[in-house]
């Protein structure tokens, strides 16, 4: 019987080794793991030197007044210069930088070239604005190239920029605003999603009326619909299309702060997590370049991220420009005008590589196999997954389906705390297991521990924590440093606790377990939420499953599964069927108690499972907060489905 912090029950052997062909090719070989062991200060050295300084840092890593690092202090750069001028400079300006596609089927391509005039033009114009270095601007914005250029133009000019996810409300917008003080806002009169155009710019009237930091709004014409107009808003074709396209990039120190971005956790008010400069642009531009193996001459990547996520500023903007690379970027929703949409825009673009997570690929299963099957996916070479732990079926699924069983799955761990990837396989080295993140990269440190901090062995779980600094980490929350250290320094000593179970396996590869508050301890066994959907959704019947634990007068909690089925797998006895294939996956400990059909599940904006939600329903209790539901009526759907019954025992 296991007295794991977390319980480790789900097993599987299932292993991909890179094929000789790709490991031969790849950017990132075994050496790299021994030259960061060898000296870990070193080795982010030598890939800070990945970047143009302007001045050369005097030290590397100054963790004196942990938990706040300062990484290569006393270096000068600028972030915007190593995204976009260095590469034109180096000769690559026709490169393409972005090839966009809108929604309705509208194209723009930008070169490096281009991109550089663009980013100059918006950068005098903030300076006209009378934004100026340290200033914060929020950006909201859809899908669409201004978003990158805004947030170049602002690293430019040393301005923070606080990107808040075009789907949130006004009020959402009006909280960051407000906590961070921002003095601009740049917007766009809408965005199309799901066939039609959806305005934007009325929340950003109505968060502004209520915001008395914010001096202009800037705004950008998309969809050409009606919008109000006041005294403090601007065009931005009329004020950045008349501006200079040159623009000296100001050097600004490595520890400047580049951007703001909120997060909202499960409870509480959102937290401003702020990044810097010089560490970040490292970490950002070694990760994306190892872990997708990018050939800057060659590849089209693609990650599906909006920019209002920590994705989009990583593995959209400054990963992937620091690096030169070409990218795909796309407005619009996955099943617009046809699910094959995503498919149809790899084989139009010869997507190279794709980055995106696993709800968008458990929602692809469950529409089925067609979709895929009407596009050449031949181009694809490596595919990647964030944002939630991927369960082995849908990793399968992916490698089967979307990769054609020859592409290496990179499942990338981290957070928007830790601004750039933490865990994941190398995707020529690892031997990957379907739905392991792997071991840390090169040049991070990551343990697993028990309830007092002790290490785990093999085999066992706990609680995941870095036990390093590292370029790429946050600096704090805006305005509450007091919080930072509460939030992640303070459940273990000198280490960061990131908020995730997981667990090693026998053969010391990490599995990651969900968020520590949503274990469920039956009969004294702490059980990872992952695990049991993962169980499920192994099941041919299940599409999606979330699982919690409610009270139980018998065992402390019961598992309480919530489940998608694939179309067609409907029948009376699904119930016992599904229960008893738990049992038998991971052991009758873990067989759910109750297992609910419904036809949605409650997710947040990101696309995370909110299991705090399910837990009221399954102990009939009011509905907490839902200001995070991506769509208020699922709630309402899985109540009056349950209210007609569904359930066993
Ligand atoms: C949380 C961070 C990282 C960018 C997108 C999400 C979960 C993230 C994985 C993964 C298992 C994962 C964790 C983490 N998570 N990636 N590959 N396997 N879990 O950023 O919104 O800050 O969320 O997402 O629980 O703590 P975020």
């Amino acid at each position: 019987m296991s007295t794991d912090a977390v319980a480790n029950l789900l097993h599987e052997s299932r292993h991909f080794p890179p094929s000789a062909e790709f490991a031969a090719q790849a950017n990132a070989q075994p050496g790299l793991y021994d030259l960061a062991d060898a000296d870990r200060i070193k080795f982010w050295e030598s890939q800070a030197d990945r970047l143009s300084w302007h001045a050369k840092w005097q030290q590397a890593l100054d963790w004196s007044d942990a938990p706040v690092a300062k990484w290569f202090v006393g270096g000068k750069l600028n972030v915007a210069y190593n995204c976009v001028d260095r590469h034109v400079e180096a000769g690559y300006g026709d490169r393409v930088a972005l090839f966009w596609e809108g929604e309705p089927g509208d194209t723009r391509t930008i070169t490096y070239a281009e991109l550089k005039s663009e980013v100059s033009k918006a950068a005098n114009a903030l300076l006209q604005l009378g934004i100026s270095a340290g200033d914060r601007v929020a950006i909201y914005l859809p899908m669409i190239p201004e978003a990158a250029i805004a947030m170049l133009a602002c690293a430019r000019i040393g301005a923070v920029h606080s990107v808040v996810f075009g789907g949130f409300s006004a009020e959402a917008l009006r909280s960051r605003i407000e906590d961070a003080a921002a003095k601009l806002v740049i917007t766009a009169d809408g965005g199309y999603r799901r066939g039609s155009a959806s305005a934007l710019k009325p929340a950003v009237d109505e968060a502004v009326d209520a915001s008395p930091t914010i001096e202009r709004v800037l705004v950008v014409k998309r969809t050409n619909q009606d919008v109000a107009w006041f005294d403090r808003d601007v065009w931005w074709h009329d004020l950045v299309d008349a501006q200079s396209d040159q623009h000296d990039p100001v050097p600004f120190d490595s520890e400047h702060p580049l951007f703001i971005l909120y997060t909202s956790g499960t409870t509480g008010k959102p937290k401003g997590i702020l990044h810097t400069s010089g560490g970040y642009l490292t970490q950002a531009s070694y990760t994306h370049f190892n872990v997708f193996d990018l050939k800057p001459e060659t590849d089209i990547y693609w990650c599906t991220a909006d920019v209002g996520w920590v994705t989009g500023h990583s593995y959209i903007v400054y990963g992937p420009m620091s690096n030169g690379t070409t990218q795909l970027m796309y407005e619009g929703t996955p099943d617009t005008p046809t699910k094959s949409r995503w498919w149809k825009l790899i084989e139009k673009y010869q997507v190279t590589q794709l980055y995106t997570a696993p709800t968008a690929i458990r929602t692809f299963m469950k529409w089925g196999d067609q979709f895929p099957a009407e596009a050449d996916l031949s181009s694809l070479r490596l595919l990647g997954s964030v944002g939630e732990p991927i369960n082995p079926e849908a990793w399968m699924w992916y490698r089967e389906i979307i990769g054609n069983n020859n592409c290496p799955i990179v499942d990338t761990w981290w957070q928007t705390e830790t601004g750039a990837i933490m865990i994941s396989p190398l995707p020529g080295v690892s031997a990957t297991k379907p739905g392991s993140a792997m071991t840390p990269l090169p040049g991070i440190s990551a343990k697993i521990v028990d309830d007092a901090g002790k290490e785990v062995g093999l085999g066992h779980g706990g609680y995941l924590v870095l036990t390093e600094p590292w370029p790429s980490m946050l600096r704090g929350i805006w305005g509450d440093m007091a919080r930072y250290q509460e939030t992640y320094w303070s459940r273990f000593s000198n280490r960061y606790f990131a908020g995730d179970g997981a667990k090693w396996d026998e053969e010391g590869a990490i599995w990651l377990l969900g968020r520590v508050d949503d274990v469920m301890n039956v009969s004294g066994h702490r059980i990872s939420t992952t695990e049991v959907e993962s169980a499920l959704v192994s099941h041919p019947a299940v599409a999606e499953a979330a699982v919690v634990g409610a009270t139980d007068e018998v065992t402390g909690q019961g598992i309480v599964a919530f489940v998608i089925l694939r179309a067609g797998h409907e029948h009376d006895d699904v119930i016992a069927e599904l229960r008893n294939h738990v049992a038998k996956e991971i052991g009758p400990i873990a067989k759910p108690r109750q297992v609910m059909i419904v036809p949605e599940l409650p997710k947040t904006r990101s696309g995370k499972i909110m299991r705090r939600l399910l837990r009221d329903v399954a102990e009939n209790r009011e509905l907490g907060d839902v200001t995070t539901l991506a769509d208020s009526a699922v709630m309402k759907l899985i109540s009056e489905g349950l209210a007609t019954g569904g359930t066993e025992d």
